[in-house]
């Protein structure tokens, strides 16, 4: 067992639990930059907030407030804020 075989097999799982696991809503190409931008730049200062835990105010105000600080340019907030207000639906609102 090489190193490498390890490496494919840890990408392999991961893609699967990127890709093939996910139990939310169908994203548009739009919303998948979004989710993106959300996992790979909104963990620096806290864990990743489920995006069902908010509203859509709350989030199209956060992508706002936390891309600013982020120096995030304006259509990024705003795939941030697509992504986040679309995830947000994903399991059964009251
Ligand atoms: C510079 C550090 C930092 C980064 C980067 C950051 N956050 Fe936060 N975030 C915080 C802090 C600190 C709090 C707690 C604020 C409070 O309690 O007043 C917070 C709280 C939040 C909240 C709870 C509501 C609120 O506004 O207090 C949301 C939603 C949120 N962050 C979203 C995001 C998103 C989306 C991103 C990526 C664009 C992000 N954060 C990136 C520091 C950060």
């Amino acid at each position: 067992m090489s190193a490498f075989t390890n490496m494919v097999a840890a990408i392999t799982i991961t893609g699967f639990g990127l890709l093939g696991c996910d139990s939310g809503p169908k994203l548009t190409d739009e919303q998948k930059r979004g989710k993106q931008i959300y996992e790979g730049l909104c963990d620096k200062c806290h864990e990743l907030i489920p995006p069902t835990r908010f509203t859509d105010q709350v989030w199209t105000a956060a992508s706002n407030k936390y891309g600013t600080k982020l120096k995030l340019t304006r259509d990024e907030v705003s795939l941030l804020a697509d992504y986040l207000t679309r995830a947000n639906d994903s399991e059964s609102k009251d």
